[in-house]
């Protein structure tokens, strides 16, 4: 099928959307690990650095999803292959769907239940303005919604990544390739 040279983003991601996915990706799983194992270590001077290092980059990620959502809504996606049957074009468009909503909803959850708790949340040094009050009811709703939202992470992005690698292995398509640093076309 022919395309216009104008639709640039039909058969590729854009250099800022593949940089932007990996570093997000970095970002988020290592957030899930830290995350996970911070909260068995005894509480002192090292927890509280880790956990102030969790915030940080937790809050980063919230900031670069403002940008990547606002560069999808100028940019748009590659089509998916000709091929993919609509239950798959589904799939694929909920997961993507589910991954931008958690992208929000995971450091927003983590935002909300800290200054419910009391406790400042900083960005390269800087306080954050509070966007609640400090509410005990609030901080354990929210602490629940995060540890819910991490568990639901782990597993769309285990699904995501086992997707792309279909893709890849049995499908032989390009899927993975055009979110790939190093394919330029
Ligand atoms: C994409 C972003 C984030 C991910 C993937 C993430 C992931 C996690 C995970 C997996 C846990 C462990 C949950 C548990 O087992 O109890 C956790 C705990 C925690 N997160 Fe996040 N987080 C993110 C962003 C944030 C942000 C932005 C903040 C605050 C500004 C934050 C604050 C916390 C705190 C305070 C805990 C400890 C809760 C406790 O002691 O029970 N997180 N996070
Ligand atoms: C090792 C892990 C990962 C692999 C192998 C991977 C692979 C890919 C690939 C190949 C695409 C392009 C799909 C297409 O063209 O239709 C893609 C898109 C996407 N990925 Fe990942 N990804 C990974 C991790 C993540 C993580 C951690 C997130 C965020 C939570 C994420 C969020 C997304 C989103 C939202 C899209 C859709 C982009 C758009 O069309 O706007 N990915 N990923």
């Amino acid at each position: 099928m022919h395309r216009s040279a104008t639709q640039y983003t039909a058969t590729q991601y854009t250099a800022t959307a593949k940089s932007l996915h990996w570093t997000m990706a970095v970002l988020i799983i290592a957030l899930l690990a830290i995350g996970t194992s911070m909260v068995f270590l005894p509480k002192g001077d090292l927890r509280g650095e880790i956990v102030d290092l969790h915030k940080q980059l937790g809050v980063a990620v919230l900031a670069l999803a403002v940008i990547r959502l606002a560069w999808r809504a100028a940019k748009g996606a590659p089509a998916l292959p000709a091929a993919t049957p609509a239950l798959e074009r589904l799939a694929a468009q909920a997961g993507h769907a589910g991954l931008y909503l958690l992208m929000f909803a995971m450091p927003l959850s983590g935002l909300v239940m800290s200054q419910a708790g009391g406790h400042p949340v900083h960005l390269l040094g800087l306080t954050l303005p509070d966007l609640v009050a400090k509410n005990h009811d609030l901080h354990e709703l929210t602490e629940g919604m995060h540890e819910v939202l991490a568990w639901a992470t782990g597993v769309l992005v285990g699904l995501h990544a086992a997707a792309a690698l279909r893709h890849h292995l049995v499908l032989k398509d390009d899927v993975l390739r055009r979110m790939l640093p190093q394919d330029s076309r």
